[in-house]
């Protein structure tokens, strides 16, 4: 056998994404990225074009809240490239999750790109849980607002929260009834 004295450089991944809000499914790809990576920085995409459900301090929030306890998962916000970010990162990969066929055109395409832009940074792409392969932000906040239950699909930090801004809105036209 073997024995590796370590003195390697630690090996990085970013995930990328808007994490609005974050589901079982991103939970189940940063932990199978732990298996693979030292360290994975979530890294939330400051996006001023759309128009959130939770700001980008409640995403963080949720993510620490969610790992807490987990000193190899980091949380912060990146604008611009992600690229560059990764760069400045130190990362040397992009992790992605796939969930079906249809996720993979675009996650091809995003990672062809970023390698373009920068050879060095690989995009990894893992597959989520067969059992996270229907659940999006998307549905999870489409199925919340029209009343129904979504504690099987995302973490209970999210479920309370989601919960909590109903509760702030009440009465009012909200982005989350
Ligand atoms: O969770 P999402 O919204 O599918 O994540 C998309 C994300 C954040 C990975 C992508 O929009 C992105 O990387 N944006 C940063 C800007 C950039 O680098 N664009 C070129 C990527 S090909």
């Amino acid at each position: 056998m073997t024995t590796v004295t370590d003195q390697r450089p630690l090996r990085t991944a970013i995930f990328p994404g808007s994490f609005d809000p974050l589901t079982n499914g991103h939970v189940d790809i940063i932990r199978r990225a732990l298996r693979l990576f030292d360290q994975v920085v979530v890294g939330i995409l400051v996006n001023v074009s759309k128009e959130p459900t939770f700001t980008i301090d409640e995403r963080v929030a949720i993510v620490r809240e969610v790992f807490q306890g987990e000193a190899r998962v980091e949380v912060e916000t990146f604008e611009g490239l992600l690229v560059d970010y990764a760069r400045r990162r130190k990362a040397t990969a992009i992790v992605r999750g796939l969930r079906a066929a249809s996720d993979f055109e675009y996650e091809l395409q995003m990672a062809h790109m970023n390698r373009n832009l920068s050879p060095t940074v690989e995009t990894v792409l893992l597959m989520t849980d067969a059992s996270n392969t229907f659940i999006s932000s998307r549905l999870v906040k489409e199925v919340f607002s029209l009343g129904g239950e979504v504690g099987a699909f995302v973490p209970e930090a999210v479920e309370r929260r989601l919960h909590e801004a109903r509760e702030a809105t009440r009465g009012g036209p909200r982005v989350v009834r």
